[in-house]
């Protein structure tokens, strides 16, 4: 088991670990990808709930408590609570908002399938665009961080929320889930 203890500890041992085992496994479906070894290996939806979900969770928190009134946890090594982490308080909120800017690159891979079997929507025009604002919105949340404070945070999140429901609405929000992503 690893710990996140352990690749606070080592973090270049414990990363390469991680990478080796993919350097022997075939090519995935990301072929025709302008990114070397870029691989696609989830769907939409797994995608949004190991990334987006969690770093929006963070932001989301952070509307309602100030961060930098968050203990650190005891465990701050190993626990899920970001914002009580060793890498807690505003920093995780910085950091979630970057990661809400670099999973937009991901979103636009070629090769990932929505949760039904269709197609990512990539070549629809609104695709990049909804994409784009997800990216802005992490950026603004970003420099919301940065400045500490928290009515800046109301603002940034707001941003957020309408970038993740402006694609929602379109592509998610589908009494059957066959509909999506059409
Ligand atoms: C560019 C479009 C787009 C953006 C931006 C986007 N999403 Fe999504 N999201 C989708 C689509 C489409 C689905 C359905 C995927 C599927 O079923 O495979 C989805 C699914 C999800 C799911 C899983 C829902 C389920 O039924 O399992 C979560 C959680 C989620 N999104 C969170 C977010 C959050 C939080 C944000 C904003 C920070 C966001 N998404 C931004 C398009 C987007």
């Amino acid at each position: 088991m690893i710990l996140a203890g352990m690749v606070i500890a080592v973090p270049f041992p414990a990363l390469s670990q991680a990478q080796a085992p993919a350097k022997s496994r075939p090519t995935g479906s990301a072929a025709g990808s302008p990114i070397p070894g870029a691989r696609v290996e989830a769907n939409l939806a797994q995608l949004m709930r190991g990334t987006l979900f969690p770093s929006s969770n963070v932001i989301f928190a952070a509307q309602n408590v100030n961060p930098a009134d968050v203990p650190q946890d005891k465990d701050s090594g190993t626990t899920v609570n970001l914002l009580a982490s060793a890498y807690g308080k505003w920093t995780a909120v910085e950091n979630s908002g970057l990661a809400l800017a670099e999973v937009a690159n991901v979103l636009m891979l070629p090769g990932r399938k929505c949760s039904n079997g269709l197609p990512v929507p990539l070549n629809n025009p609104d695709w990049p665009k909804f994409v784009q604002e997800l990216r802005d919105a992490g950026m603004a949340v970003y420099k919301a961080a940065q400045s500490k404070n928290q009515d800046n945070i109301l603002t940034a999140a707001d941003t957020m929320t309408n970038a993740c429901s402006n694609c929602h609405n379109k592509w998610r929000e589908k009494p059957n889930l066959a509909d999506r992503c059409k």
